[in-house]
């Protein structure tokens, strides 16, 4: 059937391009590995990397790709880089987007994005290639972070581009080219997992009134099974880092895998957020993040007793923008740097211990301690040992409120005081009125259940 003579064959394939694919084991990807080399004539490489996810059996995702048809399969633990040089930093930012999530996919795509360019380069591939659906955030920060590596590779989205629309269809195409098809049954939620926390949506989440069923959490007992006794655990930190668990010294990774077993036996770490995507969707997550907020609340903590009250507010600004610019997946870039900068330089003095209680899905802080604290116990005290200077307080505040004076006198409260006293008695009124019409906004369905009634 070919025109080419075997060693002919051999020199076609060998100039064959590359693509290194971002390979889990699952069906897309399987699929992919598959599909990139029929549909794309290209040598799939593929990479799987351990971040701690659940399903990290490295050595079967590495054969299984090889089973597909993959010339090489690389599998790389980024368990203590991703923790040591990623979360650090995360912590140190208190990082939390839109105020509520550890970010742990988010965390999560740089440091395998850098593991494969690396192995784009080492394999001389002119192709990436990733499983990420064209809605999300995952596919943005996959590519910012691979372009800001290396602006010329090339990226794949086959996801974005094939025309397997359903499982269904993907099922049929994969036994249509020898893909081995899962047995199981679909899994009904959309799962992302590493060391910083779990990620659930699709499924009945995607209703944002629908409370998550039971069974969606896997890393967090319920609350009401969490055992009846509290439990202390004490973190210290050097200059912003996590080093120690109740007295004993460990590296970050151990840290955060402990702090996930203990936490999570107290059913500490469930969020249950909407969110708004950097593609412009809101969307339902849920997450469980026992080690990751309570290392971020507890860092906190520590913070309030170690940084002076004006870095501290100014703090509260760059760790939020940090939270969102590594949301948008800007892991690489000036700003991110800079503002870890801003952070690293407020984290030398954040030395010290702290304490916090579990108990049924709560973590209450308790006690925070260091040699760097700015608390002074003489200043705060009230009772003997006061050394705080009472007579100062009146000339400070004579000149706090002299715009306040200045401005009474010159533009007046009276005047505007009297103003929203009329206001508020004609909106009273107001309401008085409509009230006789409308008696309540929401009310009793036949089965019980609440229903909205717009008005
Ligand atoms: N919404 C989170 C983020 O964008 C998690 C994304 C992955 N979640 C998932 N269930 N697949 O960072």
């Amino acid at each position: 059937m070919s025109n080419f003579t075997n060693s002919e064959q051999n020199k076609k394939n060998s100039e064959k391009q590359k693509v290194v694919l971002a390979y889990s084991g699952g069906l897309d990807t399987s699929v992919m590995c598959k599909w990139l080399q029929v549909e794309k004539g290209l040598d799939v490489v593929a990479i799987c990397g351990n971040v701690g996810q659940d399903e990290a059996n490295l050595e079967w995702v590495k054969q299984k790709a090889l089973g597909m048809g993959a010339i090489a399969s690389e599998a790389v633990d980024m368990r203590e880089e991703y923790a040591n040089d990623v979360i650090t930093h995360a912590i140190a930012a208190n990082a939390l987007y839109e105020g509520t999530y550890p970010l742990l996919s988010a965390l999560s795509r740089p440091i395998i994005s850098k593991h494969i360019v690396e192995i784009a380069h080492k394999y001389g591939a002119a192709y990436v290639a990733h499983g990420c659906t064209g809605k999300g955030n995952d596919q943005v920060r996959f590519e910012t972070s691979i372009h800001a590596l290396d602006p010329d590779i090339k990226v794949l989205a086959p996801v974005r581009e094939w025309d397997l629309h359903t499982r269904e269809e993907e099922m049929a195409w994969a036994a249509k080219h020898g893909v081995p098809v899962p047995t199981t049954a679909a899994k009904p939620y959309s799962i992302d997992d590493n060391l910083w926390g779990r990620a659930i949506e699709c499924g009945v989440l995607e209703d944002p009134w629908a409370e998550p069923p039971a069974d969606i959490w896997t890393m967090t007992a319920d609350p009401k099974d969490a055992p009846d006794e509290a439990e202390e655990i004490i973190v210290a930190f050097e200059s912003g880092k996590p080093i120690a668990l109740n007295g004993k010294r460990m590296p970050l990774l151990d840290l955060i895998t402990s702090l996930n077993d203990v936490c999570g036996k107290h059913g500490y770490g469930r969020i249950d957020m909407v969110e708004n995507r950097v593609v412009g969707i809101k969307s339902h997550e849920c997450y469980e993040c026992p080690a990751s907020l309570a290392l971020i609340n507890m860092h906190k903590a520590l913070e309030t007793l170690c940084l002076d009250h004006d870095t501290l507010h100014y703090k509260e600004g760059i760790d939020s923008k940090w939270a969102e610019t590594v949301y948008d997946g800007l892991w690489y870039s000036p700003l991110r740097l800079a503002l870890d900068a801003f952070c690293s330089s407020a984290q030398v003095f954040v030395t010290g211990e702290v304490r916090a209680k579990l108990y049924k899905g709560s973590l209450v802080v308790t006690g925070r301690r260091s040699n760097y604290a700015l608390y002074d116990y003489n200043l705060a005290t009230y009772g003997d040992g006061d050394t705080f200077d009472r007579s100062a307080s009146a000339g400070f505040i004579a000149l706090h409120s002299l715009p306040s004076r200045t401005w009474s006198r010159v533009q007046g409260p009276a005047s505007m005081l009297v103003a929203e006293k009329a206001e508020a008695a004609a909106a009273v009124a107001q309401l008085d009125r409509a009230n006789l019409v409308e008696v309540s906004h929401t009310s009793q369905s036949k089965d019980g259940s609440e229903k909205y009634r717009s008005a």
